[in-house]
This record gives C-alpha cells, structure tokens and sequence, in this order.
C-alpha cells in the first residue's frame, strides 16, 4: 500500500526528479531533496514536501531512495546521520549506480546503522524514468522484498529480483559496459563513414529493422549525426560507469581492452567540455581530427 508511506528521495536529478513524480502519483508521500534546491523545488507542485536536509527528508520515513550520481556522494549525503533517523523497519533502496566497490561500502554503511538495504539501480533512462518504464534489477534480504515491491512498481515496468544485495549491482555494470562500449563503436562507426565518403544515414538505414539495427544505435546514431546532445544520460556519468567496469574487472584481474579505449573517448569528450551533454556527444571524440 502507497498510502501513509513515506518515501525519503535523495537526489532529483535526471532520474530522481522522474522517479519521484511516479512515486507520488502512486499514491505515496514523497519527500524529496537536492543538493541544488532549484531541481527539487518543482517537485512540490507535484505534491512532494521539499526539504533542505537529508535527515530531514528521512526522518520517520519508511523508504529511503537515493539517486545520486555516485558512491562517494551517497556516502557523504546518507553517512551524515541520515540513517538512524529512518522509522523502525525501513528499508533502503539504493538505486544509483555505484558498482562493485561503491556497493558494498554502502551495505555496510546500511549495516552499521541496522537498515535493511536492498541494492536495485536501474535500467532506461530520462524518458522511461518519466514513464514509470524502468526496469529495477533488486537484490537484498528476502524478507522485505515483498513490501519493496510497491515502489518498484511505481517507477518502473519490471522488477528482475536478484540474490544477495550487491547481485544487482553487477548485472548492471555487466549491461552498461555493453551500454558504453555499444556507444564507443557507433560512434567511431559514424566518424569512419563520414571520412570515407559513405553517408552515416545510409548506415544506419541499412542495418533497420534487422538483428543488427538496434533501436538505441538507430536514436544515437541519430544524434551523432545531428551532432545534438540534449541529455538523457550524461558523458560524465556514462564515464563513471566506464570505470567502474574497468575497477571490477581489475579486481578479477581481467584486463577490459574495449572498455579501456572507449573510456579515452569519453575522457576527451569531456575535456572537451562535453561532459553534461548526453552520452552520444562521445562522439566528438571520435570526429576526424582533419
Ligand atoms: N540518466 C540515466 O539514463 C541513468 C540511467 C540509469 C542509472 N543512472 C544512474 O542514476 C544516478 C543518477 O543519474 P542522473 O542521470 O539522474 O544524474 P544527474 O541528473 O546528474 O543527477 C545527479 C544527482 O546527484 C547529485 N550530486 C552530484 N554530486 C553531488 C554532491 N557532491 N553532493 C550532493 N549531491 C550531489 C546531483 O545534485 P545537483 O543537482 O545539486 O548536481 C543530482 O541530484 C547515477 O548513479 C546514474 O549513473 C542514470
């Protein structure tokens, strides 16, 4: 049930912002904070009450939900006495991307102030955060899965449940290295046509609607194109997830060759000044140099 239920929301960015309007169109009571007031202040035409310290929001709160941009801010936003505050029961959903590392410092963060922690980032971005479209990839003790479930509907299509908390967050650096390494070669794919004088549409034509025109290559391609990045999915964080991948896979002594190259583009692309642009401006990066 959504009604009487709280739900402390950390972070209303991109995602946040999203997630927050679903979660009080279900039916629950948001509160919601950011960093930066000015992106959580619409949130209260909505209907969330917007506040100005995290503790605040998480007091009594049944839920807390962080979706901020990385481990070491959640650990500075929650490690700062947020937790305790929390009612008796409540659970945290932890729904940013943070990796491996970054994941099981937080579980012990949750641990050490005796919150259940479920471990559930997300896969979709702006538009399906928008659509309660997202799919939660959840993982953390059984016994308060079946209360989680509510808000998950909420914000999203599907909830793929997991084992232990920290299960969820590898499956989704599995799929973003799939996600970033996807972006790294279409975009050095759309350069290489254009400085061989084939049109980039032409490529993408050709490979629509068959195994090898995925619907994503086909939008990013097409911003490639346009060289128009408004953003969905920020370069910044898209290399933060890069090295995470790259992190973990150190950790298991595997040497990521790919991942490694394309998190160069991204770096340039953000020297560049490209970093708040949406993820296809690693583009940029990948243009002719002549
Ligand atoms: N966008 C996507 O497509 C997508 C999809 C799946 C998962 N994710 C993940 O979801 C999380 C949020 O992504 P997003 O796209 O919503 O990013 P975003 O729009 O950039 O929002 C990032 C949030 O983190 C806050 N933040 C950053 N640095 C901070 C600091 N030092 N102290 C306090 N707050 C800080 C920001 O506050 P300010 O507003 O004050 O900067 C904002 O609330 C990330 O972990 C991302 O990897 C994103």
């Amino acid at each position: 049930m959504a009604e009487n239920t709280t739900v402390a929301v950390l972070g209303t960015g991109i995602m946040g912002a999203a997630m927050a309007r679903n979660l009080i169109g279900a039916g629950f009571e948001v509160r919601a904070w950011n960093r930066s007031p000015e992106k959580a202040k619409p949130l209260a035409r909505d209907g969330a009450t917007v506040v100005t310290d995290p503790a605040e929001a998480a007091t009594s709160a049944d839920f807390l939900l962080t979706m901020l941009s990385d481990a070491d801010v959640i650990e500075e936003v929650v490690g700062d006495g947020v937790l305790p505050t929390l009612a008796e029961g409540a659970v945290w959903l932890q729904m940013s991307t943070v990796g491996k590392g970054g994941d099981e410092r937080l579980a012990r963060l949750a641990s050490e102030s005796n919150v259940a922690y479920v471990d559930a980032p997300v896969l979709g971005t702006k538009a399906p955060a928008e659509q309660g479209q997202l799919v939660v990839l959840a993982s953390g003790p059984g016994e308060v899965r079946d209360k989680c479930e509510v808000v998950f509907r909420a914000v999203g299509s599907k909830t793929v449940w997991l084992g232990e908390a920290g299960e969820g967050s590898r499956l989704k650096l599995v799929v973003n290295n799939w996600i970033v390494g996807l972006l790294g070669v279409l975009a050095e794919t759309i350069s290489f046509a254009r400085a061989t004088g084939v049109d980039p549409r032409k490529f993408l034509e050709t490979i629509e609607g068959g195994p090898l025109g995925l619907p994503y290559a086909q939008m990013k391609g097409a911003m490639m194109i346009d060289r128009d990045f408004p953003t969905s999915f920020s370069a910044r964080l898209a290399r933060k997830d890069a090295g995470l991948v790259l992190e973990a896979a150190e950790g298991e002594g595997l040497e990521m060759v790919v991942a490694r190259a394309v998190a160069a583009r991204f770096d340039e692309a953000i020297e560049a000044g490209r970093g708040e642009e949406d993820m296809a401006a690693v583009y940029e990066a990948a243009r002719p140099k002549r």
